[in-house]
């Protein structure tokens, strides 16, 4: 019998994302007939209690026409519960019992839980001999909040786990529509051509959000976002922008892509933070037409923790010479949305003439959230006679994903991860010399803010983050795409 055992199996991410992604996965036959999953936390539940837990999460989260009686009662009947200390060691050999014979095999490991219990519960599981070759662990971020917290998580990792068995997840990797961005590179040979600095002037990756703190409040305040976003999601997105095309699709080809943009990436440090770095933090406001605390407020106390950052950051290549990429993420932004969006270069030379034959350089948008599109906006020429000469517009060739593929369900980005786990495939998941890259890159921001005494400026809430964000772009001549 295969195990599939969760940490943290009470928590949030557990509740709204990892059981109903396993539903959706067990709903498909997709799960071995014979997988068990043991849900360990602190809390004392017994099996009926965690059932209970789960049976309620899946209300929560998923459609009610897919709530099947009999697809819930089977995929219920799969769960168990240990409760655990991580700290006693001694429970792990409780944990090991409750799995049965032969318990290290094909053992799944998934831990979201605070990473200061990874290392006692590595520990732990080794020596109830539950780390056998054929283990695998997921670990849920954060993996630390700087290079050397990093490299420590993953040195404890490393004594048990090989990189080979070690899934790190990033979950926008598990998104449908930032897969779609190597298919639409690299399964088109449209855009290659021009993917590069003498075809694009200029990418912006945004990821905005409505919601404030959401009750994580200490996390949250130790983070910051840059840690909690740029680290990770943004840089990712921006990997898979700009990397070269991978010679397979495969973990080893793409990893290795990725990871060469992320050490191109131009430090911001000490000299340049101050105008390539922008942070913010939210006051008072309102979002989507309802009056909302400012962040201190929320919190409870002032802080000095940035809700908002902005960077024009560089990937020092041949491909990108000289060609900024704009990131912008912030909580209590006006709308949520998540997108990548290119501006190629204008035409070298426009044919026409007149007022309304301005001609506005080409734009992909690849959005992410809450629509998944892909967007070209080309000019045209409207409709008419053209007495007073030729009238140009911009005007977008649009694909909406859910509907050019209404067969399929739109799945939870944590169901292609947690099934990627179980098969073992780990192209979706981070290696180690990425997160590594990216925490190298994110340290000397945070350095350069320290160095010159940056502190977030505010930007009420419902508004796209401080004036100084818009100026930026600005002073390269670029608009922000909201
Ligand atoms: C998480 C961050 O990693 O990503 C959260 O910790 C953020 O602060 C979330 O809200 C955003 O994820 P998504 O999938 O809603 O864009």
């Amino acid at each position: 019998m295969k195990s599939l055992l969760l940490f943290g199996a009470t928590g949030d991410l557990a509740r709204r994302m990892l059981l109903p992604s396993l539903f959706g996965l067990d709903g498909d036959g997709l799960l071995p007939d014979d997988l068990r999953i043991v849900g360990t936390a602190r809390s004392d539940l017994g099996d009926d209690a965690f059932k209970a837990l789960a049976a309620a999460s899946l209300k929560d989260f998923i459609e009610p026409e897919r709530l099947k009686p009999e697809a819930v009662a089977k995929f219920i009947a799969r769960l168990r519960y240990v409760r655990l200390d991580v700290s006693a060691p001694d429970q792990f050999m409780a944990l090991r019992d409750a799995l049965g014979e032969s318990p290290a095999d094909g053992l799944r490991i998934f831990l979201s839980t605070a990473p200061s219990l990874f290392g006692p519960t590595i520990a732990g599981l080794a020596s109830a001999g539950l780390t056998g070759d054929q283990t695998r662990l997921a670990l849920e971020k954060p993996l630390g909040h700087d290079l050397a917290s990093s490299r420590a998580i993953n040195d404890a990792v490393a004594t048990v786990f090989p990189e080979s068995r070690t899934f790190r997840i990033d979950h926008y990797l598990g998104k449908e529509t930032v897969q779609n961005l190597l298919a639409l590179r690299f399964g088109n040979a449209l855009f290659e051509p021009l993917w590069n600095a003498q075809g694009i002037d200029h990418v912006q990756i945004t990821v905005s959000e409505t919601v404030g703190l959401e009750g994580r409040m200490s996390f949250y305040d130790e983070a910051g976002a840059l840690r909690d976003m740029v680290q990770n999601h943004m840089l990712q997105l921006l990997a898979l922008t700009a990397m070269e095309p991978p010679a397979r699709f495969d973990a080893a080809s793409v990893r290795d892509e990725k990871v060469k943009v992320l050490r191109s990436l131009r430090p911001i440090d000490s000299l340049t933070a101050p105008t390539h770095s922008v942070i913010g933090q939210y006051g008072a406001g309102a979002v989507g037409g309802q009056p909302v605390k400012g962040y201190a407020e929320e919190l409870g106390r002032a802080s000095n923790t940035e809700t908002f950052v902005a960077l024009k950051a560089h990937v020092d290549n041949w491909r990108w010479r000289s060609v900024p990429f704009y990131l912008r993420t912030g909580k209590r932004l006006p709308t949520r949305s998540t997108e990548i969006f290119i501006q190629f270069r204008a035409v070298p030379h426009s044919i026409f003439s007149g007022p309304g034959a301005a001609l506005q350089p080409n734009k992909l948008i690849i959005r992410l959230q809450p629509e998944e599109t892909i967007t070209l906006r080309v000019m045209l020429k409207e409709p008419g006679l053209d007495r007073a000469g030729v009238r140009l517009r911009e005007a977008p060739l649009d694909i909406s994903i859910p509907n050019a593929f209404a067969d399929s369900r739109r799945r939870i980005a944590y169901e292609r991860l947690l099934l990627d786990l179980l098969d073992g495939d780990p192209t979706l998941f981070v290696r180690r010399d990425e997160v590594e890259g990216q925490w190298t890159w994110i340290d000397a921001i945070r350095a350069g803010w320290a160095a010159n005494g940056m502190t977030p400026k505010p930007y009420a809430a419902g508004t796209w983050g401080p004036s100084a964000a818009i100026g930026l772009t600005e002073r390269d001549g670029v608009t922000w795409h909201d």
